[in-house]
């Protein structure tokens, strides 16, 4: 395909080069956040783009960049959390969104284990002791354990479930909550997130964001978490209302958080900074070289396949494709 015939297509942010230059290879690519003045770069191309790249997670794409795109076919998502997508409009505008399932699903279960066990054993701060040379005038302080805890999966979809094969080796009771019981899991299943908060004393989420999980962590089940409780978020910051966890933290109602999403990132709130008693990650789940490869290597196969005449390889259920 020569550069005067190429589709067209946008990135909204950037993404690594492993999936850049494939895609500028294969296609011409407007690259929209580098523009000072957006929505005239837009008006230049908006004839001619069918295509989009969805740069990372912070990235809204909705009504507003549809409007600007009137041949916009596809939507290419990096990431497998499409909630900075609006799918339900695309669906009905007839534009296809794709994201990067099961790829990161070990990476981001592996992050997530090793998140829990870095907040019940205090590993960052243990760390953070010796550098200081504390070590020199005493043991670092006893911590709590992943022994007797029972763990509440928020979310037992791909990586939850990643999360709950990892967990039984760790020989602790795992039971979880969704929207509804899923006939091949024999965890016990709870309708109701209050209700598992008051039989476990940790919580896992690795629910996605969106208006049906906003706040569903909230100070009623911290509360029933209680004391001894523990909430390790993998998945969406929105899911966890921060300020309820904030003061939860600051009255010691629940004991530790393990988080690595927030409700408003990069923006994490100094009060959770200035804790040493909760471990922070900058949203790191699937960031290895590794998987981070194999989720852009689908981004770019989703377009290539689609203006190949083949159709979405990951479609995402609102914008469902139906292979002819
Ligand atoms: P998935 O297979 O679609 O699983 C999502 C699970 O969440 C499902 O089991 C679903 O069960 C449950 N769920 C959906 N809506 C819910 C609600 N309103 N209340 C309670 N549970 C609900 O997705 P996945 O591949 O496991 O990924 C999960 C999420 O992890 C992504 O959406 C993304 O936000 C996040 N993530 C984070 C990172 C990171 O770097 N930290 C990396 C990758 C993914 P029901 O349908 O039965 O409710
Ligand atoms: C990415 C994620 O870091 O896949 C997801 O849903 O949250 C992560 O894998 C993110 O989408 C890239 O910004």
């Amino acid at each position: 395909m020569t550069a005067q015939n190429k589709i067209e297509i946008v990135m909204t942010g950037p993404l690594m080069a492993y999936a850049a230059d494939q895609l500028k290879a294969r296609f011409t690519v407007h690259e929209l956040w580098k523009e000072q003045d957006r929505a005239a770069a837009l008006a230049a191309v908006k004839d001619r783009v069918r295509g989009v790249a969805g740069g990372g997670a912070h990235v809204r794409i909705d009504d507003a960049l549809f409007d600007a795109l009137p041949k916009l076919e596809v939507v290419s998502n990096f990431g497998v959390g499409y909630d900075n997508v609006d799918a339900k409009a695309a669906g009905k505008r007839g534009i296809i969104v794709t994201n990067t399932p099961d790829v990161l699903t070990d990476e981001v279960a592996d992050l997530a284990i090793g998140l829990l066990l870095a907040t019940v054993r205090q590993l960052p701060q243990a760390d953070r002791y010796l550098r200081a040379g504390k070590w020199l005038q005493g043991a670092y302080p006893l911590t709590t354990s992943l022994r007797k805890r029972k763990i509440g999966i928020v979310g037992l979809g791909r990586i939850g479930k990643a999360v709950a094969r990892r967990l039984e080796a760790f020989d602790v009771p795992i039971v979880y909550h969704g929207r509804s019981r899923q006939a091949d899991v024999a965890y016990r299943y709870y309708p109701s997130l209050v209700e598992m908060a008051e039989d476990v004393d940790t919580l896992v989420s690795v629910a996605p964001g969106g208006d049906s999980t906003y706040h569903i962590i909230n100070a009623e089940v911290l509360k029933a978490l209680g004391p001894n409780g523990i909430v390790v978020n993998v998945g969406r910051g929105t899911v966890i209302d921060e300020q309820a966890l904030i003061e939860a933290l600051k009255a010691k109602t629940i004991l530790s958080a393990g988080l690595d999403v927030f409700e408003d990132e990069p923006r994490v709130p100094a009060e959770l900074i200035a804790m040493d008693h909760v471990v922070l990650l900058p949203h790191v789940g699937s960031a290895s070289v590794h998987t981070r490869e194999q989720m852009g290597q689908l981004l770019v196969d989703n377009l290539v396949s689609w203006f190949d005449g083949k159709g979405p390889l990951t479609p995402v259920a609102e914008t469902p494709w139906k292979k002819a």
